[in-house]
């Protein structure tokens, strides 16, 4: 496995959010942590990226990044894209925005990686001027995307993608997820939506209350009975 959690629990002071999760995606895999509002999803998350404080393990290509600050996680390869594009400067462009993306990655890099990104999500090319608080949800969860890519990561951490927007355009986000399979990262997916990850997902867990209820393969989500039981539990 590339990427593997085990015996993870966050907490914020003394309140324990998440208890004993062990999770893993090899490069390539998309794994989806399915459950309701206030499961523990996000703080997982965060967990895992450094900025929410946890102990346990946290190891990527067998190197353990349990010790390291957020920054440092980040440029060993996991990128978070917070709920509400958290990691997008809103009055800033769409160009300014990829560029402090881009600014993580060596400097003979930056103009291949951009070209790649500028080829996957149409926005970056058609509107580099708009600001990105100008944009809509859509557009602007393709840029938080973007932005994450730029630097090249070996886990991208995806925090509910779908929240706030409007069911016409999950079929493009659907199709740009998907794409990032050819990039070789592995993919966590965060989502209460299941019939969307349910198109994403080879593997997934389901989280309540902080621990791990149940998991299996991808296409079991396509059961609408199996959904059912899985999310409650
Ligand atoms: N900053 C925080 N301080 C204290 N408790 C928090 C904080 N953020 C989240 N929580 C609590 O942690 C639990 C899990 O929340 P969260 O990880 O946001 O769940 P999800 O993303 O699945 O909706 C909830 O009970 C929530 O109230
Ligand atoms: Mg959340």
């Amino acid at each position: 496995m590339t990427f593997q959690v085990a015996r993870l629990c966050a907490r914020y002071g003394r309140l324990q959010v998440c208890h004993d999760i062990g999770l893993g995606a090899d490069s390539g895999e998309f794994l989806v942590v399915l459950g309701p509002n206030g499961a523990g999803k996000s703080s997982l998350l965060g967990a895992i990226a450094g900025v929410v404080s946890a102990s346990g393990s946290v190891l990527l290509d067998g190197e353990a990044l349990d010790r390291c600050a957020a920054d440092r996680r980040a440029f060993r390869g996991i990128a978070l894209v917070p709920e509400g594009r958290r990691n997008l400067f809103m009055p800033l462009t769409v160009d300014e925005n990829l560029r402090l993306g881009l600014r993580l990655l060596p400097k003979a890099e930056r103009a291949g990686m951009r070209e790649r990104l500028l080829g996957m999500f149409p926005i970056l090319r058609h509107r580099p001027h708009q600001p990105a608080g100008m944009l809509s949800g859509g557009e602007q969860q393709m840029l938080a995307i973007a932005v994450a890519l730029a630097r090249r990561p070996s886990v991208l951490l995806l925090d509910e993608p779908t929240q706030g927007l409007a069911p016409v355009i999950l079929g493009e986000l659907i199709e740009t997820i998907r794409e990032l399979r050819h990039m070789g990262l592995s993919l966590v997916l965060a989502e209460q939506n299941h019939r969307f990850a349910a198109q994403l997902a080879d593997r997934f867990v389901v989280l309540q209350s902080g621990e791990i209820v149940d998991q299996g393969a991808g296409h079991e989500l396509q059961d609408p009975q199996r959904v059912a039981a899985a999310m409650i539990g």
